[in-house]
C-alpha cells in the first residue's frame, strides 16, 4: 500500500479542507463557491506500475442472455461470485463480480416487458441489488436491509425459512470496535422490522414500465455499499422502446456504453480500499483521511485502464455513466490538434431530452448518466480523439481515446425533437416544499454524513409523501453531494437561486450539488406505494449515514 494522505488531503480538500476552511474563516457561501474544490475525497496511490494511456482496447460488457422468454416475464439469472479479473494488462485482480466480469453483464430490457432477475449470492457477505433509476416496487428496489445471505452466514435468531426479521446474529455478540463505541452499532441498523431477508437467492422483478434510458445495477447493502461497488458489484441495464429505436440515432456498433470508475491497486494488483474491516463482514467505514470519499488514481472505462476504442469517421452515441464512488469528472472530447468536439446531449439520467443540447464539456457526478452524440466525421483517419477530465490532474486528467480507423457512410441523424413525454412540472403545481441539508456531522460518536442533521436509520420514516403529489425539494450541501432519489425522476428547477445549468436539463434521478450550493428539484411521486430511499451517491457518504427513508403512501 502506498498512499500519500498529506498531499492529497491538501490538494483535494476533503472534510479537513473545505469544511475546516469554511468554519474557521467564516467564508460566505459565495466565497466558498468561488473556491470550489475539484473533488471531495482523498486519493489512493497505486503501488503497481500502471499501463500507458490509450493502449488497452475498450471492453464492451457482455449482454446477458435470458434463461427463458416464455410467458409474460423474461427471466435472467446472475451469480455473484469472487473471481480474478484482468483489469491491468497481464495482472489478475481479485474482485467481487456479477457473473465473473467487471462491469457485470448488461441487461437489455424492452419497455412494457417485465423481467425477473434471480440473483444468487456466492460471495462471503450478504448482498442487496438495487436497479438505479428503475421504477420498481419496493420489494424489488434493493432496500439496504433486504439482505441476501450467503451460505454459512449465521442464521438470524429465530429465523424461519423466509426470515422476516434480522435479529442479532450469533457469533457477533461481544464483538467490539477499537474506539470503544459499540461494535454492534451498525447491527442496530440491521434490526429492521420491515427487512425481508432471504438466503442464497432472491428474485428481483422489474415491471420495465418506464421511459427508455440506461440504468445501472449495483450493490446496496447497508453500511457496505461503497466497498462492495469498489470491488466490482456494478453493471448496466438498458430500457429501450420502438419510439426511440425509430429516431435514427447511431446504433449497433455505433452505440457505446461507457462506465467510468476510478480504482487503485497495491503492488500485487489487488484493489486498494481503506476499509476498517477489509473482510467487509463486521465493522463498516473507512480510515482517515478517506472519510469524505475514496478516489483512485487509475481511470477505468468498462473495466479497462485509460482504454482506446476504434471508430468509423461517423456519429457515435455514447451512453456514459459515472460509476465512481466519489470522483467527479468534467469530460471533453479533444482532437490531436486541440479542437474540442461538440458533445451533443440527447438524454439525461431518466431518458431522452425534449431536444438536443450542445455542450463543450459535461460535468458528471457519481451515478449520473448522459446520453451523448459525438461526430468523428471531420477527424482524419488515423487521428485520435481523447476524452479528458478537466477536473483531473496528472494521469486522472486522461479518461480514454477514440482512434478513427476508417471513412464510412453515416445515415444516422439527431432529430430536433427527441421526445414529447418529458414532464414539465411547474412550481405552482407543487403541494409542498421541503428543505434538506446535506452536511457533515457526528454519528454515534464518530464522523458521519447527515441529512437534516440525522444519520440513516431504517426504522425511522423521514419523509411521507402522498402517491401522485408534486413537491419541490430544496437541497443544500456543504461539500460535493450527488443526491439521488429512488423510484422517481425529477427536474432541476433552480441552482444557487438562479436558473438551472445547461447540463441539468431533462429528467434526472441524481443531482450534483457542489460545495456550498443549493438547488431546487421538482417531482411527482408516482409509481408505487411503499418504502424507498433518497441519499447521497458519494458511496462513502451513503455508508456513513447520508441516506433517508422516503415513504410513499
Ligand atoms: Cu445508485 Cu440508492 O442508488
Ligand atoms: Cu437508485
Ligand atoms: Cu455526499
Amino acid at each position: 500500500m502506498s498512499e500519500n494522505p498529506g498531499m492529497t488531503r491538501r490538494r483535494l480538500l476533503g472534510i479537513g479542507g473545505t469544511l475546516g476552511l469554511t468554519a474557521a474563516t467564516g467564508l460566505s457561501t459565495a466565497a466558498a463557491l468561488s473556491r470550489r474544490p475539484a473533488a471531495t475525497g482523498a486519493e489512493l496511490r497505486s503501488a503497481i506500475p500502471l499501463p500507458a494511456a490509450f493502449r488497452t482496447p475498450l471492453p464492451l460488457p457482455p449482454v446477458l442472455k435470458p434463461v427463458s422468454t416464455s410467458g409474460s416475464v423474461d427471466r435472467y439469472e446472475v451469480t455473484q461470485r469472487e473471481t480474478k479479473v484482468e483489469i491491468l494488462p497481464g495482472v489478475r485482480t481479485p474482485m467481487w463480480t456479477y457473473e465473473g466480469t467487471f462491469p457485470g453483464p448488461t441487461i437489455e430490457a424492452r419497455r412494457g416487458r417485465p423481467i425477473t432477475v434471480t440473483h444468487r449470492n456466492e460471495l462471503p457477505v450478504p448482498t442487496v441489488v438495487h436497479l438505479h433509476g428503475g421504477r420498481n416496487t419496493p420489494t424489488s428496489d434493493g432496500y439496504p436491509t433486504d439482505l441476501v445471505l450467503p451460505e454459512g452466514w449465521p442464521e438470524p435468531v429465530g429465523g424461519t425459512s423466509d426470515m422476516h426479521q434480522m435479529a442479532e446474529m450469533p457469533g457477533m455478540d461481544g464483538m467490539d470496535s477499537m474506539d470503544g463505541t459499540s461494535g454492534m452499532d451498525h447491527m442496530a441498523g440491521m434490526r429492521d422490522p420491515r427487512a425481508v431477508v432471504t438466503r442464497l437467492t432472491r428474485d428481483y422483478t422489474f415491471p420495465t414500465d418506464q421511459r427508455p434510458t440506461m440504468l445501472w445495477y449495483h450493490d446496496h447493502r447497508m453500511d457496505f455499499t461503497a466497498p462492495a461497488i469498489w470491488r466490482g458489484l456494478a453493471g448496466l441495464h438498458f430500457v429501450r422502446d420502438d419510439a426511440e429505436d425509430g429516431l435514427g440515432l447511431p446504433a449497433g456498433a455505433r452505440e457505446v456504453p461507457l462506465m467510468i470508475a476510478d480504482r487503485a491497486f497495491d503492488g500485487d494488483g489487488n484493489l486498494q480500499y481503506p476499509a476498517l474491516d477489509p473482510s467487509l463482514r463486521d465493522r463498516p467505514g473507512v480510515r482517515e483521511p478517506y472519510l469524505a470519499g475514496v478516489l483512485g488514481d487509475v481511470i477505468l472505462v468498462n473495466g479497462a485502464p485509460w482504454p482506446v476504442h476504434e471508430v468509423d469517421a461517423a456519429r457515435y452515441r455514447l451512453r456514459i455513466l459515472n460509476a465512481s464512488n466519489a470522483r467527479h469528472y468534467e469530460i471533453e472530447a479533444v482532437t490531436d490538434d486541440g479542437r474540442r468536439l461538440h458533445l451533443v446531449q440527447i438524454g439525461a439520467d431518466q431518458g431522452l431530452l425534449a431536444a438536443p443540447i450542445t455542450h463543450r464539456s459535461l460535468p458528471i457526478a457519481p451515478a449520473e448518466r448522459y446520453d451523448v452524440i459525438v461526430d468523428f466525421a471531420d477527424v482524419p483517419v488515423g487521428g485520435r480523439v481523447r476524452i479528458l477530465n478537466r477536473l483531473g490532474s496528472g494521469r486522472t486528467h486522461d479518461v480514454m481515446a477514440f482512434q478513427v480507423a476508417r471513412k464510412a457512410s453515416d445515415d444516422s441523424r439527431i432529430p430536433h425533437v427527441l421526445a414529447r413525454d418529458v414532464p414539465a412540472w411547474r412550481r405552482s403545481d407543487a403541494v409542498r416544499v421541503r428543505d434538506f441539508a446535506f452536511r457533515a456531522g457526528r454519528m454515534r460518536g464518530r464522523h458521519g454524513w447527515l441529512i437534516g442533521g440525522q444519520p440513516f436509520d431504517p426504522a425511522r420514516t423521514d419523509v411521507t409523501v402522498h402517491l401522485g403529489d408534486i413537491e419541490v425539494w430544496r437541497l443544500i450541501a456543504d461539500v460535493h453531494h450527488p443526491v439521488h432519489l429512488h423510484l422517481v425522476g425529477f427536474q432541476v428547477l433552480s441552482r444557487g437561486g438562479r436558473q438551472a445549468l445547461a447540463h441539468d436539463a431533462g429528467l434526472k434521478d441524481t443531482i450534483s450539488l457542489r460545495p456550498g450550493e443549493s438547488a431546487e428539484i421538482i417531482t411527482r411521486f408516482d409509481g408505487y406505494r411503499g418504502r424507498y430511499l433518497f441519499h447521497c451517491h458519494n458511496a462513502e457518504h451513503e455508508d456513513m449515514g447520508m441516506m433517508a427513508n422516503l415513504e410513499i403512501g
